[in-house]
This record gives structure tokens, sequence and C-alpha cells, in this order.
């Protein structure tokens, strides 16, 4: 059984509720993360799962607070709710951290060398051109 992904995305839709394109989204970048990691070793599966899933929960606390929501606002905002959701599903502490550190570095320039950020960066690109082309 794929625990981790079919938790994960149960989390994911409690937290983003009937924001159905936010979760449309996470969905395929985590399909084209998984498509990508494939053909890339090294990757750890789970925190690949993890940070595709949430990459952008950091969205909805900075639409509330600011109005708005720009990469520096996810890359603030995401990494506690992350965090949060993860810790709720009983994710080990070292994998917290480092998809937390994804999470907050997924908009900027890679601060971390880690398979699954880039791999991450690769999708979220990916779906992001697709949906700017409907
Ligand atoms: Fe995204």
């Amino acid at each position: 059984m794929d625990y981790p992904k079919a938790i994960i995305t149960e989390a994911l839709i409690q937290f983003f509720e009937n924001d159905y394109r936010r979760i449309e989204h996470a969905l395929s970048v985590l399909h084209h993360a998984l498509r990508i990691a494939e053909n890339s070793s090294g990757s750890d599966h789970e925190v690949l799962i993890a940070s595709a899933l949430l990459h952008d929960v950091g969205i909805k606390p900075a639409e509330k607070i600011h109005g708005y929501n720009n990469g520096p606002l996810q890359e603030k905002y995401g990494p506690p709710e992350a965090e949060r959701i993860l810790q709720s599903i009983g994710m080990d502490n070292d994998r917290i951290r480092k998809i937390s550190e994804i999470i907050g570095n997924h908009h900027s320039r890679s601060r971390y060398d880690y398979i699954e950020l880039a791999i991450l960066k690769e999708a979220d690109a990916i779906v992001n051109r697709m949906e700017s082309e409907r």
C-alpha cells in the first residue's frame, strides 16, 4: 500500500477544502515528480511525495494574512503549515525538516543540494506551464 501518498493526499484535501484548483495542481505536480524520479536515482520516496503534495500550502495563510500570495510569501508560510500537517500524521522529524526546507526554497535559487528539491522545481514548472496554456 502506498501509505504516505494516501494519507498526505487526504491531509492536503482537508487543508485546501473546496479549493479544487490547488488540490488538482498538487496532484499534477506529484504525478510529474514521480515520473521524473523514475529516471533519477537517490530520491527519498516519502520526502518527494510530501514535498510535491504540500509545496503550495503557504498560499492559504499568505492570502488570508496579506490578501495575495507570491513566491517569498509561499516560502515563508508554507513550512510551518507543512510541518504541522506532517506531525499530525506521524512523519519522522528528519523527513519533516527536509520537506520543510524544500517547501521553503521551491520558488528561489536552491540553497540545498537535494534531488527532491530539484525534482519538485522541475515538476512544478511543467505543471505551471501546462496550466498557463489552458
Ligand atoms: Fe506549484
